[in-house]
């Protein structure tokens, strides 16, 4: 019997009986001797001074040993770069404790470091701090005059800004046949995965450092640590194996890592610091942001004019960015465009990557306005887009890798049952309901960095691969292990994957939607090697009948190398293996994105939404009663995961349009909602019928697995489409997100 292929294969989780027993451990659950814990103490002003901190008594009580701030804080790396991670846009990082000056509401003040958590946390209640206040300005829209171009740094590689204008915008926009605009605003996010940030830090032998901390990057935490703390990088252990959900809110070390790297540092003992839920709303979220777009199409549905033009926050210290404005144009060809994307820089932290950053904030205005341009040209929304599809990206004049959105338009048309839909607004009911049906498209780039793996033959015969790489609950460790065992033709069983450990052959971060393509390369070029180096060990036992073979005129399966020809000429790994004096066999390989190659194609994925809604006519209350995603995002290694990925962003599409945002009080320049009761999440109530399609796509450029990730994509289209959907129901248009009942009546 052969081995058959593990890529394509709908597998269960390798660690799911892990996770769900409860035995998988979290950085805040490793065990340490000797173990002390810390709480973190915020700052109640928004901008301003400590002009006195009395720690005293917080030091009294018994069992408290050490009260950190910035008067008794040890020295630190004093240069702005020594602080900036890999994903750190351009300015200058947030430095915990660098001084007395508050730059934010809940910015770290203290640590205070404790025989419990309960009594760091009780402690810390007791630190008497004395402000100086200052004014500040946390409001985006009351703040639009200090609107500027972002700064450029190396983000801007990932993240580009704006494409340049097409032709005359104006005149072209002017002179359409049908318009459409609209002015759209979401405000802020927060990250709230199931796991609180948490790091524990054992303290070791000569001061070398063993860390478990929740992160999308294991080296990222590494550098940062030792560049700040100034350690040599051999001396600095990030461990990250499980990661309960993350989104982006670990793509940059988070302070509790350098406040328990500290403290360990400073106490010469393990140290473990674990933010509470309120504290999760003191670092990175997604950034409140403003769009204006104006659409103008001619008589027959062509579009002719594109403006979209975003204010997004920012901090006063880093220029954080996102893709806004630059998708339009490469949905929807124009001859005339104009993409803005300004900067408003305010009194809160840093924001942050939030599942499909930018892309999803994008799509709202987009979506909706491509959505009032149908009505204004009274034709379907799914024939508007048909027949504005774009078989080149017009933004770069690139041809696409791979582009299978009209499959997507047309399977979820049929499926969802489109062609039921009546246009007019307000014409489909179900008892005292509105049902309303809407569509949308969605777009994510797909991104390759570079990456390292190491395969390994062991002395059993069995393949083991290594990288840095975290799985931060996406499955990342079942679909490594399936692209692995393919490529030696063994069955799942026999093939093991460490990760999550900065120790492990390089990887970036994981995020982006790029870690399939980008570690998935790593370890299939790394196996790739590893065949070629098996098969010269086989060669040399074989002797003469084997020599002038090629790797071609072999097969690899089920733990045997075997001519193609002729089966039964075999030899097997165990037998390599005992002929390599009982040593395994390795490589190690850097996978490098063929940068110049790509650069001449725009690669994306690509979905469509289609979502029915109910809204209760007396209440306004609306309901997601069905919502299908149909996505191109090229090869699919195993479906089961790809499509929890896909319910994930769907149930966080339906969060974003109807339930969440933190509530900014403006006068205080203070989050309200800093918990689960009051930052409103989708829970089962509010989850109905919810499908999945993946089209067929066959992409031979994007990178060798032809993969183009399923990260972020599924988040994308579905807001703007159950906004569509709200206005199919009740012919009201309702451009601010989350969209509230009480705007409805
Ligand atoms: Mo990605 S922003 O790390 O979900």
């Amino acid at each position: 019997m052969s081995v058959q292929p593990s890529i394509g294969k709908s597998l269960n989780r390798l660690e799911g009986h892990l996770k769900v027993t409860g035995a998988a451990k979290y950085a805040g659950e490793y065990p340490a001797e000797n173990l002390v814990y810390g709480y973190i103490v915020n700052s109640i002003i928004t901008k301003g001074k400590i002009r006195n901190i009395d720690t005293g008594p917080a030091m009294s009580l018994n069992g408290v040993i050490k009260v950190f701030t910035h008067k008794n804080r040890p020295s630190l790396a004093w240069f702005d770069f020594q602080y900036a991670d890999m994903d750190a846009p351009p300015g200058a990082a947030f430095k915990p404790l660098a001084d007395a000056e508050i730059k934010y509401n809940g910015q770290p003040i203290a640590l205070v470091i404790a025989e419990t958590f309960e009594l760091a946390r009780y402690a810390a209640t007791l630190i008497d701090v004395e402000y100086e206040e200052e004014d500040f300005e946390t409001n985006l829209v009351d703040n639009l005059d200090k609107a500027r171009t972002p700064k450029v740094g190396l983000a801007t590689f990932l993240k580009p800004l704006p494409t340049k204008p097409l032709g005359e915008y104006r005149k072209a926009y002017e002179g359409s046949y049908a318009k459409a605009s609209g002015e759209f605003y979401h405000g802020t996010e927060h990250h709230n995965p199931l796991e609180l940030f948490a790091t524990t830090t054992i303290y070791g032998k000569d001061g070398k450092l063993t860390i478990y901390d929740k992160t999308q990057g294991t080296v990222n935490c590494q550098l940062y640590v030792a560049n700040v703390f100034g350690l040599k990088y051999k001396n600095v252990q990030v461990i990250s194996p499980y990661v309960g959900g993350a989104f982006g809110s670990g793509l940059r070390p988070q302070f509790q890592l350098f406040f328990s790297v500290m403290a360990a540092i400073e106490l010469k003992r393990a140290v473990r610091v674990t933010l509470d839920r309120h504290q999760m709303f003191t670092f990175g979220h997604r950034p409140p942001t403003l769009q204006h777009t104006h659409f103008g199409a001619d008589a027959t549905g062509k579009i002719q004019a594109l403006h979209h033009a975003a204010y997004a926050e920012t901090s006063q210290f880093e220029d954080y960015t996102e893709v806004v404005v630059n998708w339009s144009n490469m949905l929807y060809p124009s001859r005339n465009t104009l993409m803005e994307y300004k900067l408003v820089p305010l009194d809160v932290f840093t924001p942050l990557d939030m599942r499909a950053p930018g892309g999803s904030t994008g799509s709202h205005a987009i979506e909706s306005t491509m959505d009032e341009l149908s009505y204004a040209l009274n034709m379907d929304p799914v024939e508007l887009r048909l027949l504005n599809y774009s078989e080149i990206d017009e933004s770069t004049g690139r041809p696409f890798s791979s582009k299978e959105l009209r499959q997507c338009y047309l399977q979820g048309a049929e499926k969802f049952g489109w062609h039921k839909r009546s246009p007019q607004p307000g014409s489909m009911k179900r008892g005292n309901k509105l049902v309303g049906y809407g569509m949308a498209t969605g777009v994510w780039e797909s991104m390759q960095l570079p990456a390292r793996a190491e395969a390994q033959l062991t002395k059993e015969g069995k393949l083991h691969v290594l990288s840095a790489v975290t799985d931060i609950g996406t499955g990342t460790l079942t679909v490594m292990t399936q692209i692995a065992a393919d490529e030696l033709g063994l069955a799942m069983e026999d093939v093991s994957f460490s990760y999550g450990d900065s120790k492990m052959p390089f990887a970036p971060i994981q995020g982006g939607s790029f870690t399939v393509s980008t570690v998935g390369s790593a370890i299939k070029a790394a196996g790739s090697a590893l065949r070629n180096k098996i098969f010269k060990k086989a060669q040399a036992i074989k002797g003469t009948p084997w020599k002038n073979l090629k790797i071609e005129d072999v097969i690899f399966n089920g733990g045997y190398i075997s001519l193609k020809q002729d089966p039964a000429n075999a030899i097997s790994f165990t037998e390599i293996i005992a002929a390599n004096k009982g040593r395994m066999i390795k490589t190690t390989n850097l996978s490098l994105p063929k940068a110049l190659k790509l650069k001449k194609y725009t690669r994306a994925a690509h979905s469509a939404a289609f979502v029915e809604v109910e809204v209760d006519e007396e209440l306004g209350i609306i309901n997601v009663t069905r919502a299908l995603t149909t996505v191109a995002a090229g090869k699919i290694i195993n479906p089961k995961t790809a499509r929890s990925q896909i319910l994930g962003g769907m149930i966080w599409g339906i969060s974003k349009a109807l339930r969440e945002e933190t509530i900014t009080d403006h006068e205080m320049g203070k989050y309200m909602n800093q918990d689960l009761a009051e930052y409103h999440i989708p829970v089962h109530a509010d989850l109905h019928e919810l499908d999945v399609v993946f089209v067929e796509e066959r992409d031979d450029i994007v990178n060798e697995l032809g993969t183009k990730g399923v990260g972020e994509i599924g988040l994308v289209a579905i807001p703007p489409a159950i906004a569509n959907a709200v206005f199919h129901a009740t012919g009201k248009r309702i451009n601010q997100f989350p969209i509230h009942f009480d705007s409805l009546l």
